[in-house]
């Protein structure tokens, strides 16, 4: 069931009953589906440990894959911070001061006995205050419950994916995705504006270390905090083990058709070495998406040309709703131009190195 999460009159305002649902259903022990200005969650209590296996188990995922912790923005995230997590380095309070509320998540040593579910038992716990005014919204109400009511200290909440699928970045897309759970109330906050996930840095090693790439470079994470970034490779390299993470498992955001990626050249070589019959087969429709930078030129009739936006951030914005648009015309390939080997780039090309894997 997708309810918005706006009123639209004079202008457009957050409808309140709408949020004080979503509210009520999180207290309540149900899953909800959020939007995030990154992508949407699958959302739920997050010191709730049954709640939270429910989220394991609608997705799919392995319950040892630890959840993000959302949380409410008052004095920007900290007592949120000081709910779930221990020691915080300074590197990662300069981090919060920078970032948040905003699509960045910080893997903190985990306070005994809170989020335990969530952090799938590790010992740290990935938090994010997230800057979408409808998550703040159903946060902050969770926060200041009326009388009789407990607080709520934070929500835990995945992509809203079946695991190892493309994240949805539209309530329809969470909709769809959880077709057999028509009951599902997703809250509708419009389409994500960031459209990747949360750039995410581990807190927990002394120095930070990027886990996962996303809008926030690592570039800004550095100067922002003054400290260099370590890769999990490095850490590999000194004999300390990178904490496991999902989003960082080789194949990942994957769509059903086969994902490849090759520079403008070879994609307009391959183009023309298919000439004008793709496929012999009557059936009707495209058998090849092709999406690029570069205007690329096909004579075959059953190919799909898009073009992928030069500005990393709008390319962002639009990745996973271009993939689930080419996977429902039931194409089999999708050839995607490799994006620029530059900092800006790095979360779009992650993903999609992540869904050719
Ligand atoms: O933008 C986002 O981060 C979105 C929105 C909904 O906030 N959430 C998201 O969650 O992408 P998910 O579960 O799909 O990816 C979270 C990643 C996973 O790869 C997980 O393993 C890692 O964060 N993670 C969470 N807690 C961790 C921890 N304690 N240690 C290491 N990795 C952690
Ligand atoms: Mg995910």
């Amino acid at each position: 069931m997708i309810v918005s999460a706006y009123v639209f009159s004079d202008g457009v305002e957050l409808a309140p009953d709408a949020i004080a649902a979503t509210a009520q259903a999180l207290r309540a022990g149900q899953l909800v589906g959020l939007p995030t200005e990154t992508v949407y969650g699958l959302a739920a209590d997050a010191d709730n440990a049954t709640a939270v296996a429910s989220i394991f188990e609608a997705k799919g995922r392995p319950s040892d894959h630890p959840l993000i912790v959302h949380v409410a923005a008052f004095d920007g995230g900290m007592s949120g911070v000081a709910h779930y997590a221990g020691r915080v380095p300074a590197f990662a309070q300069q981090l919060m001061s920078a970032f948040w509320p905003g699509p960045l998540t910080l893997i903190l040593p985990r306070r005994d006995g809170v989020g335990a579910a969530a952090a799938g038992g590790q010992n740290s716990i990935g938090l994010r205050c997230p800057a979408h005014p409808v998550a703040q919204a159903v946060l902050a109400a969770l926060r200041q419950p009326t009388a009789g009511e407990p607080v709520v200290w934070g929500v835990a909440a995945p992509s809203a994916n079946r695991f190892g699928r493309v994240s949805p970045t539209t309530a329809q897309h969470v909709h769809s995705e959880f077709a057999d759970r028509p009951d599902l109330l997703v809250l509708d906050g419009g389409p994500c504006e960031v459209g990747i996930e949360s750039t995410i840095i581990d807190c927990t090693r002394g120095a930070p270390v990027l886990l996962r790439p996303g809008a926030i470079t690592s570039e800004q994470v550095a100067a922002a905090c003054g400290r260099s970034l370590v890769t999990p490779e490095e850490l590999d390299a000194q004999g300390q083990a990178a904490p496991r993470a999902s989003g960082t498992l080789e194949s990942h955001y994957a769509p059903n058709a086969r994902v490849r990626l090759m520079d403008a050249k070879a994609l307009q070589q391959a183009l023309d070495m298919l000439g004008t019959d793709v496929d012999k087969s009557p059936q009707p429709g495209k058998s090849i998406a092709v999406y690029s930078r570069a205007p690329l030129k096909t004579s075959a009739r059953q190919i799909e040309l898009r073009r992928m936006p030069t500005d990393p951030a709008v390319a962002a914005h639009e990745l996973f709703s271009v993939l689930r648009e080419l996977d429902a015309l039931r194409v089999k390939l999708i050839w995607v131009e490799t994006p620029p080997d530059t900092p800006a780039w790095d979360g779009v090309r992650d993903r999609l190195q992540r869904a050719a894997a």
